[in-house]
């Protein structure tokens, strides 16, 4: 357990992660009220074996919050993430669900899958709504029937798979456009768990900030640095499309150029904070009152101020 300058207990570092497959272990920062609510939720799912579904834009921590769930539940088993829009739909069904040996050309061994590979453990199956039709339907068959019969095998073998999958898109939308399983959806609403984006829960910028300086310095090597507060402010007004990852990337290249110095503006990739409208509304009036014939000019790149103020609000 660690504190944060505001006192309050904030990261709980996991124990190893069980899953060799794993790339990482990483604490869940979660401070934003929102955030907060949301590791509840999460708290009292994991420790049943429902399936989840977790909703959230690109970047927001489905697969961290995925790995918390499988750590937080007694499974003993492996946590096996696949994104499914990587999987290719010719062999999509041998991957998922394991061959069995000379099933086709070349296959002299068999192999699990990584249904197969979830056995006890949990399977992660990342943009969920990108498995071809026939795939979902034999998920769906392998969950409820608790047994998976790999490609070319006589037999079905028994399998104990929690699933818990993501989507960035609205699943229910995809069901009433024919492209995703009724019954499937509804097998995997029983726990539903929606990641908002980051500029949705803002108490959680600073802290996710100061967490990535934390691991980043100790990976280059480098002092640990502080965030000045300009830079702070830089980052609370961003609006973050891409969410934590951009967040990530943002603070690690910070870090590169300000070489484990105070980070300021500067070191921020980012469009950095604008002028306050009171100053140029100062500015404005001086120039009037003034009115010279540079007046004009002086006018005009304020506009042009002001419009990129403008763009940078309304991005
Ligand atoms: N609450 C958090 N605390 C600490 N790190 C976080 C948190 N949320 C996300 N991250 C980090 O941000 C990065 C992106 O998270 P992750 O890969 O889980 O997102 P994702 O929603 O699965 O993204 P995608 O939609 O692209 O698959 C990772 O490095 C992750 O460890
Ligand atoms: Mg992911």
């Amino acid at each position: 357990m660690s504190h944060t300058e505001f006192g309050q207990p904030l990261l709980t570092f996991p124990e190893a992660d069980k899953s060799p497959l794993s790339i990482r272990a990483k604490a869940l920062v979660f401070v934003d009220p929102r955030s907060r609510q949301l590791r509840a939720e999460m708290e009292a799912l994991a420790p049943r074996s429902l399936p989840v579904l977790i909703k959230g834009e690109t970047g927001t921590g489905k697969e961290l919050l995925a790995r918390h769930i499988h750590r937080e539940s007694d499974r003993a088993g492996l946590f096996v993430s696949v994104n499914c829009g990587a999987i290719s739909p010719t062999y999509a069904d041998a991957e998922l669900f394991g061959y069995s040996a000379g099933s086709h050309s070349g296959s002299a061994s068999s192999r699990a899958g990584w249904f197969g590979s979830a056995n006890g453990g949990t399977l992660y199956l990342d943009e969920i709504g990108d498995l071809p039709l026939p795939i979902q339907q034999k998920l769906l068959a392998a969950l409820e029937n608790h047994e998976v019969t790999r490609v070319g095998a006589q037999q079905p073998s028994p399998v104990d798979v929690r699933l818990v999958a993501a989507t960035s898109i609205d699943l229910a939308q995809a069901v009433a456009a024919g492209k995703f399983n009724e019954r499937l959806f509804h097998y995997l609403s029983e726990g539903r768990l929606e990641l908002p984006a980051l500029r949705e829960r803002p108490g959680d910028i600073l802290s996710l900030a100061e967490y990535f300086v934390g691991i980043y310095s100790a990976r280059l090597n480098l002092p640990v640095s502080f965030i000045s507060e300009s830079a702070q402010q830089v980052l609370e007004r961003h609006s973050w499309p891409g969410n934590t990852r951009e967040l990530e990337n943002i603070i690690h290249f910070a870090l590169l150029v300000s070489s484990g110095e105070e980070i300021l503006p500067e070191h921020l990739n980012l469009p950095s904070a604008p002028e306050p409208l009171a100053d140029i509304e100062r500015q404005i009036d001086a120039l009037f009152s003034e009115g010279s014939g540079s007046a004009l000019q002086g006018l005009k790149a304020l506009l042009e101020r002001s419009a990129l103020r403008l763009a940078q609000q309304a991005g």
